[in-house]
C-alpha cells in the first residue's frame, strides 16, 4: 500500500467515501504524495512520453503558430508567451528557438503546477527569456500542451437516465468504487448543457474543473492573443481513465496512488461552449492538420535520419498522436485573424536549425562501423 493510500483509507473511515474527483487530484497533486509533485521528467526513465518528448521538431513547429500569431498582433516587442504545465521545459526549448529566427525580445513564462518539475525548468531553461512569476502580464501566445487531461474527473454511472456519482470506498484490504443511491445534479448539468444523453448502464468521466481551468486560462490572455490547447479528446465524455506505470498502460486508477500517472480525455465541446461563452473564438484540428499545416512534410525531409523519421511519424499517425489529440485554438480581439495551423496555404521558407533527435543506439553502431571501416581501410 501506498502511503498515499494509507492516507486516504484513514479519511475514508473517518469522514465515508471520497468523491474520485478528490482521490484523483491527491493522486496526483497531493503536496507530499503526489505524482506530479514528485515527478522529475518523462520519456525513457518515466512513466510515459508526450509529443514534445518524442521530437523536437515538434515545439519548433509550434513555433511557427506562434509567430504566425506574433505577426497578426502587429509583432509586439517583448512577445509575450505562455506555456501551462510545461513538465521537463522540451517544448519550450524549441519553441524558443524557432520564435527567436524572428522575434528578438521574447518574454517566456512557464506556470507549473508541480515543484520537482518547475525545479527541473529552471535548470534547463537558462535562457533569458523564460520567467516562473505568475503574476506576469497578460500574454499574446499561450500554449498548453496535454494539461487539460490532467485535471481531476469525477466519475459517474448512468442509471434511468441520471448520472450517479461512482464514490471511493474501502472493502477489506482494496480501495473499491461504491454507487451513490441518489444522482449527483451537477453531473446531470453538465450533459443537459451538452444536449446529450449518455447510453444507459454506461460509465461517464467529466471534469467540472475545467471551467474553473479555462477561465484562468482567458484572464491571462492579452485582449488581442492566441492560445493553443492540445489534448487527448473524447466528446462527450465517456469512460476514458488511464494509467501510466513505467509505459504500461493501465485502466484502474485506485492502484499505486500517487505512483502511477492518471489522466482521463477532454470534452473538447464542452471547452469550446466555455470559451466562445467567455466572447473568445474557438475553433479545432487534429494534431496531424495542425503539424501538416505548419510544414511538417518540409522537416521530415530536412530530418533524413531513421530516428527522427521514425518519432516524426508518430506524432502525425492518424491513427496514433496525429489523430488522437485534438488542438483548440482559442483567438481574443482578433476578428479577422484565421491560424496558419487551422488553414494551412504558407509557403514556409527553407527550414534552418530544426533540432534533431541523437542517433539511437543501433543508429550509432551503424555509423560507427561506417566511419572505422572507411578510416582504416586495411
Ligand atoms: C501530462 S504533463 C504534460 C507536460 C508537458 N506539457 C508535455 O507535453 O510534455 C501535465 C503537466 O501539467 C502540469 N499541470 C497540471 N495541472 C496544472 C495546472 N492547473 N497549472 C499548471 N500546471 C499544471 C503538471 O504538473 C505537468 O507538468
Amino acid at each position: 500500500m501506498t502511503p498515499l493510500e494509507a492516507r486516504l483509507r484513514e479519511r475514508i473511515r473517518r469522514d465515508g467515501p471520497l468523491s474520485f474527483r478528490d482521490v484523483m487530484d491527491a493522486a496526483l497533486y497531493d503536496p507530499q504524495h503526489g505524482y506530479y509533485t514528485n515527478l522529475r521528467g518523462f520519456g525513457a526513465e518515466g512513466d510515459f512520453i508526450t509529443s514534445p518528448e518524442r521530437h523536437p521538431a515538434f515545439g519548433w513547429l509550434l513555433g511557427r503558430q506562434a509567430l504566425d500569431a506574433w505577426h497578426a498582433l502587429g509583432e509586439p516587442s517583448p512577445f509575450r508567451i505562455l506555456e501551462v504545465g510545461g513538465g521537463s521545459g522540451a517544448l519550450a526549448t524549441s519553441l524558443l528557438r524557432c520564435v527567436r529566427s524572428e522575434a528578438s525580445e521574447v518574454v517566456y513564462t512557464l506556470d507549473e503546477l508541480s515543484p520537482s518539475l518547475r525545479a527541473v525548468q529552471q535548470e534547463r531553461l537558462t535562457d533569458r527569456a523564460f520567467r516562473w512569476d505568475t503574476t506576469d502580464a497578460p500574454a499574446h501566445f499561450l500554449i498548453a500542451n496535454e494539461v487539460a487531461d490532467a485535471l481531476p474527473v469525477h466519475r459517474g454511472v448512468v442509471r434511468t437516465g441520471h448520472i450517479h456519482e461512482l464514490l471511493v470506498s474501502v472493502d477489506g484490504d482494496a480501495l473499491t468504487w461504491l454507487e451513490s443511491d441518489t444522482p449527483n445534479p451537477a453531473l446531470d448539468r453538465y450533459f443537459g448543457e451538452l444536449h446529450y444523453a449518455p447510453p444507459e448502464g454506461s460509465i461517464v468521466d467529466v471534469c467540472l474543473d475545467l471551467d474553473s481551468w479555462l477561465r484562468a486560462l482567458i484572464r491571462r490572455m492579452d485582449e488581442r492573443s492566441v492560445a493553443l490547447v492540445l489534448d487527448y479528446a473524447a466528446s462527450p465524455p465517456r469512460d476514458s481513465l488511464l494509467t501510466y506505470y513505467r509505459h504500461t498502460l493501465g485502466s484502474d486508477p485506485l492502484i499505486r496512488l500517487g505512483e502511477q500517472d492518471i489522466s482521463a480525455h477532454v470534452d473538447l465541446r464542452t471547452l469550446v461552449r466555455l470559451a466562445i461563452a467567455q466572447g473568445v473564438r474557438a475553433g479545432a484540428t487534429a494534431q496531424r492538420g495542425l503539424l501538416l499545416n505548419l510544414g511538417f512534410q518540409q522537416i521530415v525531409e530536412a530530418l533524413p535520419r531513421m530516428t527522427d523519421r521514425q518519432a516524426l511519424a508518430e506524432l502525425a499517425d492518424p491513427d496514433g498522436l496525429g489523430g488522437k489529440i485534438a488542438v483548440l485554438f482559442l483567438i481574443r480581439g482578433l476578428p479577422e485573424y484565421r491560424p496558419v495551423g487551422a488553414v494551412g496555404g504558407a509557403n514556409w521558407p527553407e527550414a534552418v536549425d530544426v533540432p534533431s533527435l541523437p542517433p539511437s543506439q543501433a543508429e550509432q553502431e551503424f555509423l560507427d562501423q561506417w566511419r572505422e571501416a572507411f578510416s582504416n581501410p586495411a
